[in-house]
C-alpha cells in the first residue's frame, strides 16, 4: 500500500468489562471516537483527496466505528478478532480460575497458545495472508479491526518477529498510519484523546 491506516474499533462495552471476544456495541466514549474518526483522519491527509477504503471486520463495533467515514467500506471476516473458543466472553480472571493450565500456558508461549475451539496468534497470522497480499497490490487503505489482528498486521509491516506480536502495544483510540518505503516503514500515531 502507498499509506496504511490502522485503528482498533472504539471501546466497547466488553472493553469496559475486560470481556474477551463477543459482539458488543462501543460505549458512548467508543462512539465519541467514531465520531471524531473522519475528522482526525482528514487532518492527518492533509487536503490530499487520494481515493481511499476502508476495511472493516464482521463485528459490530468495528462497523460501528467505522460508520461516520465518507470512503467505501468492504467487510472481512478474515479481520475479525481472534477466536478465544470456550473463553469467549470471559475476563482473564475467569479464566484463570476456570482454566488455571491454559492461562499459564498462554503466558508462557502466547504466539502458538490455542484456546480450546479458538485460534492461536499463529493461527491469526495465516488467515491473514489473502488479507496481506491484497493490501499490497492496494493503495491507500484503512482498516478498522481489533486488538490481536491489529497486532499481527502491525507486524508484518514493520518487521517485527510474528513470535513478538503478541505483546505489541495498539491501544484503543488511537490513529496508526504506516507508510512503505525504501528505506523501511515509516509510523505516525496520532491519538484521538478520548
Ligand atoms: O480485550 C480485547 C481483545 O480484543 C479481546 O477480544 C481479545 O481476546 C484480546 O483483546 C486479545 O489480546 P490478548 O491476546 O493480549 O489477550
Amino acid at each position: 500500500p502507498r499509506r496504511l491506516w490502522l485503528s482498533r474499533h472504539g471501546e466497547s462495552q466488553f472493553n469496559l468489562t475486560g470481556q474477551l471476544g463477543g459482539d458488543a456495541d462501543l460505549t458512548d466514549r467508543g462512539m465519541l471516537y467514531a465520531q471524531k474518526l473522519p475528522s482526525l483522519l482528514k487532518a492527518a491527509l492533509n487536503g490530499e483527496d487520494a481515493p481511499l477504503t476502508v476495511w472493516t471486520s464482521t463485528l459490530q463495533r468495528t462497523q460501528q466505528t467505522a460508520q461516520y467515514l465518507p470512503y467505501p467500506k468492504i467487510q472481512w471476516k478474515a479481520l475479525d478478532e481472534l477466536d478465544a473458543g470456550v473463553c469467549d466472553g470471559l475476563t482473564y480472571e475467569e479464566i484463570k480460575n476456570k482454566y488455571p493450565e491454559d492461562f499459564y500456558n498462554r503466558d508462557e508461549n502466547k504466539f502458538e497458545y490455542r484456546y480450546r475451539g479458538g485460534e492461536s496468534y499463529y493461527d491469526v497470522t495465516t488467515r491473514l495472508d489473502p488479507i496481506i497480499m491484497e493490501l499490497e497490490r492496494q493503495e491507500n487503505i484503512m482498516i478498522v479491526t481489533h486488538q490481536a489482528v491489529l497486532r499481527c498486521i502491525y507486524a508484518y509491516f514493520m518487521n517485527v518477529p510474528p513470535e513478538s506480536s503478541p505483546w505489541l502495544d495498539v491501544p484503543l483510540h488511537t490513529l496508526i498510519c504506516l507508510q512503505p518505503g525504501a528505506r523501511g516503514t515509516v509510523e505516525t500515531r496520532i491519538s484521538a484523546n478520548i
